[in-house]
């Protein structure tokens, strides 16, 4: 091209090149935007309807309860242990003293799981957390001051009893604990579990194979809803010398007590609630009320 015919090429070919980047411009813009609102219409909130909210959940009752007693044993020495719910016979029973066809065992009816342990043995739900003294004495030198709270099984249903419920179990030996530390520590455990000292405690004498003697232990409200009449708390006693033996200790040597309670029972003690079976049902309104 000659110098002319350049100059006005060069022209048309720079507005030719502005309107296309305009034009580019203009579209990119145009897309953006239309991307722009229809996201929004997608992602529209209507701010007018109700908002969904986040229910707060609450500890169970029963859940409390095992809470706080693990906090006072602990807060006293007592070490906090757990084991398993489908259980051995020998541990269930032949450990504590209850041996096959004995008469106590019918006490505790249970359910029986459809397998064996190694040695051919039944397994079954536990019936308490009993078993738990044999397990953890097994495994740790005395002194031995330990708690095990834990689910506990039975054939029962009514509105003080149910299939599963719970048990804390406790147990101190050493070479000189007595029934007179059972007492000491049971009371004041109470005291401390239903902050009062406005209740009266009484060791009923009673049977338990895995212990002599045993006791059941009984407590009385002084003032309030319950005030005067006796209610059933626990199994307790002296730990009988077989199991000391089974424990793998000198019942020479070695003595203490032992204790389990029902969790449901205390529970419902605290709170005032007269069917059991509202802890299982899963009403929220019973729930919410202890949240
Ligand atoms: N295991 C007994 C029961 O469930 C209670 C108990 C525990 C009694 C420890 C004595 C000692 O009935």
């Amino acid at each position: 091209m000659s110098v002319e015919e350049r100059k006005a090429a060069g022209a048309a070919f720079n507005s030719a090149k502005e309107r296309i980047e305009s034009a580019l411009e203009h579209r990119r813009a145009e897309l953006a935007l239309s991307k722009l609102e229809a996201r929004l219409a997608e992602e529209a909130l209507d701010v007018t309807l109700p908002g969904r909210g986040r229910g707060r959940g609450g500890v169970h009752p029963i859940s409390r309860t095992w809470q706080r007693i693990e906090e006072i044993f602990g807060s006293i020495g007592f070490d906090v242990a757990d084991g398993p719910e489908i259980e051995t016979d020998w541990y269930n029973f032949t450990a504590l003293n209850n041996p096959e066809n004995h008469p106590a065992r019918s006490m505790q009816d249970t359910f029986y799981v459809d397998m064996q342990d190694s040695g051919g043995l039944p397994l079954l739900l536990r019936t308490h957390t009993s078993p738990m003294q044999v397990r953890y004495a097994r495994m740790h030198k005395p002194p031995i001051k330990v708690i095990a709270t834990g689910r506990t099984y039975r054939v029962d249903s009514d509105a003080t009893h149910s299939p599963m419920f719970h048990q804390v179990e406790g147990l101190w030996i050493d070479e000189d604990i007595s029934f007179a530390d059972l007492k000491g520590v049971y009371v004041d455990f109470l005291r401390r579990f239903f902050e009062s000292d406005d209740l009266q405690v009484r060791f009923r004498p009673s049977y338990f194979p895995f212990t002599e003697p045993s006791a059941e232990i009984d407590l009385q409200f002084a003032s309030g809803p319950l005030k005067g009449r006796w209610l059933e708390l626990s199994g307790a006693g002296q730990v009988h010398p077989q199991v000391v033996r089974n424990f793998g200790l000198d019942p020479e040597r070695y003595i203490g007590f032992a204790f389990g309670s029902g969790l449901e029972r205390l529970t419902m003690l605290r709170y005032g609630i007269d069917d059991l079976r509202l802890f299982f049902d899963g009403d929220l309104r019973f729930l919410r009320q202890f949240s």
